[in-house]
Parts: structure tokens; sequence; C-alpha cells
């Protein structure tokens, strides 16, 4: 289930929400785009299938972002890199543009680092998060990861994660 989970920088939890207007309402207000699409028909999760069967979303989501290129990416557990992709993300991070995922299945959680406290979005099956360029924040697959997830970007070879330092994602990873 698609949660919002607000917390203080040193991992208390200070508030939880699962109701996704208001998750939405709370993430706009800190100027995250977040919208819940229902997922389609997906006994066929190869890329060419995601993107055809989400093709005019993604248009317009293209357009709206300026996002010049698309594709899909597919994370399943049995991947013997599983584990090397995860922490790969793991620490925060920024980038020069946004961050824009659609989860069509599987899930993941995003941590933003905004106002001095971490707002973590559990994303799962039919959530579109854009992250905006600049924003602190770090990203777990967790560690049996499952998701395929269309990703658009302005400029693919933009989409470099520039690490911060802050050690703040080490109060929230277990196990990583
Ligand atoms: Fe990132």
């Amino acid at each position: 289930m698609t949660t919002l989970t607000l917390c203080s920088e040193n991992g208390i939890e200070l508030g939880s929400w699962e109701d996704r207007t208001i998750i939405s309402d709370k993430l706009a207000a800190l100027g995250i785009d977040y919208q819940y699409l229902p997922t389609r028909d997906l006994t066929d999760l190869n890329p060419d299938a995601v993107m055809s069967q989400y093709q005019d979303a993604i248009d317009e989501w293209q357009q709206k972002g300026g996002y010049q290129s698309v594709d899909v990416v597919s994370i399943q557990a049995d991947n013997p890199k599983a584990p090397e992709l995860r922490q790969k993300f793991l620490d925060e991070h920024i980038h020069i543009e946004d961050e824009v995922r659609f989860f069509a299945a599987g899930s993941g959680v995003f941590y933003l680092h905004l106002n001095h406290h971490v707002y973590a979005v559990d994303c799962t099956e039919g959530d579109f998060i854009s992250v905006p360029a600049g924003t602190p924040h770090w990203f777990d697959m967790g560690e049996a990861p499952y998701f395929v997830a269309v990703r658009l970007f302005t400029n693919p070879d933009g989409w470099v994660a520039q690490h911060t330092g802050n050690p703040v994602a080490a109060n929230f990873i277990d196990a990583a």
C-alpha cells in the first residue's frame, strides 16, 4: 500500500498517511508532483508492452515536464546485482534534473529530505512521482527488489547521482 511517512532527521516517525489524496496534497505542498494512475492490463510487463499500455499518460507527462526521453526499468529480486543496485541509491544524493518514475508494478521507497524532515514515500503499483532537480533524496528498493518502472528524463546523461555527503540516510536504512 502506498504510504507517506513523515520522520525527524534521526528517524523518529511523526506521522503516516495511506490516503492517496492526502499524500498528493502533502507532497504538492512541498513542490513534489505525485499522482495515482490505476494500473492497467499488465499480464505482459515487457518494456514495449508497458510503454504502449501507458502511452497516453506518458505523452502527457512528457509534455508537461518537457521530458525528452522515456524508458522502462525492471528489477527482479533474483537479479544477482540486486544488492549492488540497491546500494547505489541508498546514500543521500541530488540530480541536476528531475527524477520521474511511474511504478507499473512492484514498489520502492523514495526518501525526500526537506525542511529538516524526511518524507518517506513508499511507492507501489500505479504511483507516479517527480522528485525535482536538486532535492536531496535517496531510494531504497529493498532487500528483495521488485519493480517495473517507467522513467522519464530531460536528458538521460544528466541523470547522475551527486552525493551530498550527508549521512542522514543511515538513520533509515536497515540491513543495507
Ligand atoms: Fe535519485
